[in-house]
């Protein structure tokens, strides 16, 4: 059965005051929600320390490196990553593609840098605003989840998760409605099925993100084919996030 996952992802925010205070607030979480598998995306620099507290949250990276090691100023390898304990990453993420020119060659570059550093990938996918204008705008999702399955294995999907994360939703407050969003996810388990197989579909886990928050968690964590949440902004606020997580937990 796949599972479900709730991720934090703090972006770049917090000084690490700020992040030592809400690592401690969630940390506080009575984990009679231990069937979940809950991540926290803080940034690089703290990532070692989070890690080293060993607490009920995994750790995982926002970004790596498409490269293995070398004169690559300022990058984070997947080696490195691997190297301090570090167990997720996330790939593709919108503001990546958008604020960095993060395409598809290199997005698959990731992909395999991670697998190869037995890291597990939560790979972001979703449409802009005009896409979503498109009656066909359900294939052009499909086919950026093509773009991450055709260069690999069956048995890579043991390490991937997808997000789907509508682009006009991220940050904006605007939340796509459970229905938009079971659409979405229900299509894309259809399609993974066609690329991979049906055991492959079935266990793979699809999360929403985009304004996720306390009001609209229930209702999007109801849907059949939603399998847990990456929160953004809702992840900065310890109260917000754990009743989140809590949400999820008793959907
Ligand atoms: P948001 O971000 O919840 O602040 O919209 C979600 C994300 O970008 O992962």
């Amino acid at each position: 059965m796949r599972k479900k996952i709730i991720a934090g992802n703090w972006k770049m925010n917090l000084s690490l005051n700020e992040a030592n205070e809400l690592h401690e607030a969630i940390e506080k979480l009575n984990s009679s929600d231990n069937q979940l598998v809950k991540i926290i995306f803080p940034p690089f620099v703290y990532l070692d320390r989070f890690i080293q507290k060993k607490g009920h949250f995994n750790v995982g990276a926002q970004n790596v490196s498409q490269f293995s090691n070398g004169a690559y100023t300022g990058e984070i390898s997947a080696n490195m990553l691997k190297s301090i304990g570090c167990q997720y990453v996330l790939i593709g993420h919108s503001e990546r593609r958008e604020y960095f020119n993060e395409g598809d060659n290199i997005l698959s570059l990731k992909v395999k840098q991670a697998l190869q550093n037995s890291l597990k990938i939560i790979y972001c996918i979703g449409e802009t605003k005009d896409q979503r204008q498109n009656d066909d705008f359900l294939s052009i999702l499909s086919n950026q989840l093509n773009l991450l399955t055709e260069s690999l294995e069956i048995n890579d999907f043991e390490n991937i998760s997808i997000a789907y994360e509508p682009v006009w939703a991220i940050g904006t407050g605007l939340t796509a409605s459970p229905d938009q969003v079971e659409e979405v996810h229900a299509s894309l388990r259809i399609a993974l099925e066609k690329m991979t197989n049906k055991t492959t579909a079935l266990n793979t886990s699809i999360i929403y993100g985009g304004s996720c928050n306390t009001t609209n968690a229930e209702s999007l964590f109801s849907c059949p084919n939603v399998d847990g949440g990456l929160i953004g902004g809702a992840s900065l606020k310890a109260k917000d996030f754990l009743e989140i997580i809590a949400l999820l937990n008793n959907s």
